[in-house]
């Protein structure tokens, strides 16, 4: 009896000194828990309230998205609204509120012109009340209602770089880390490379037709001359694409990922950030962890 409790204790101190190496060991062969790819909210969470409202920025910040992207436009008295298409067709009423003013081009209408419109009926009537919110009151319900989302903006036209600078220097979001900008604009990203300070990103937006007639190289050395990273449709999401555009410096992020099967699929070809109309979408089906950079 006596021995079996000595052989017990001496069990004991071994497992004690095992331990601490058993668990190093563990940890050394999974690869460490690292950096996911950004998750942008694609003009607010587009997917479950009409985009480019109010209450689309205010559900993907609820949905914990990384950040929360704003197409910004200038209207034709010179103020900036947060709207993807470049006519009002679409997303509002504007065909019924002003029979006679088609194509109902944004810059054809002023600020309180567009205030009457109905910018949340297209989407599902629950939202009637929603309007074209300004870049200006998007800021204010961000800061009024404690939300620390950062702004991945796009300057969806050439020109507007210096009001929107000002109006997010005044607001205290021109700062690394709590705005990004992009464009499909070279011209854009470069008047505001000038405009910012360092550590905010300028993320050059790469269409489909320019990608297909461009030598991916040749594209992605003339991008990184002014530019911190790509954002490259999800069609042209390959590996190829992902590890020339790291080679030579450049962040990656995907538009428009919504379904599960692709998140995976991109996640392990090690893109950076992703566009999604479903932000909570991600986090749900528990993807993307990878092993982190050499
Ligand atoms: O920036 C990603 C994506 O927003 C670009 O396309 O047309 O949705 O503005 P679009
Ligand atoms: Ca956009």
């Amino acid at each position: 009896m006596r021995r079996t409790a000595a052989l017990h204790r001496w069990l004991y101190v071994l497992f004690l000194l095992w331990l601490p190496l058993g668990l190093a060991a563990s940890t050394a062969s999974q690869p460490s828990v690292t950096s996911e790819p950004i998750i942008i909210a694609h003009r607010g969470a587009s997917g479950h309230a009409p985009e480019h409202t109010l209450s689309s920025y205010r559900l993907a910040a609820r949905m914990h998205a990384g950040y929360i992207e704003i197409d910004v436009q200038m209207t034709k008295d010179q103020k900036m609204i947060a709207i993807h298409d470049t006519t009002l067709a679409r997303t509002t009423n504007a065909e019924s509120i002003y029979p006679n003013r088609a194509p109902w081009r944004v810059s054809d209408f002023s600020l309180n012109e567009l205030k009457g419109l109905d910018a949340g009926s297209w989407f599902d009537g629950r939202f009637a009340a929603e309007r074209i919110p300004t870049l200006d009151e998007v800021v204010n319900m961000l800061k009024t209602e404690h939300i620390q989302t950062p702004l991945y903006i796009e300057t969806k036209q050439p020109g507007i770089e210096a009001a929107v600078v000002r109006l997010l220097q005044k607001k205290g979001y021109l700062q690394p880390g709590r705005a990004m900008f992009q464009s499909f604009h070279p011209e854009s990203l470069q008047a505001l490379k000038v405009m910012i300070p360092r550590g905010i990103a300028l993320i050059q937006l790469v269409g489909e037709n320019e990608a297909c007639h461009s030598d991916p190289v040749k594209l992605l050395q003339r991008i990184a001359v002014y530019a911190d990273g790509i954002g490259l449709p999800i069609s042209l999401a390959t590996k190829e694409w992902v590890r020339t555009a790291h080679s030579l410096g450049l962040i990656v992020h995907i538009y428009t990922v919504n379904e599960p099967r692709d998140l995976a699929r991109l996640c392990a070809i090690g893109i950076d950030g992703l566009f999604t109309d479903y932000p909570d979408r991600p986090a749900r089906i528990g993807v993307c962890r990878r092993p982190p950079h050499p």
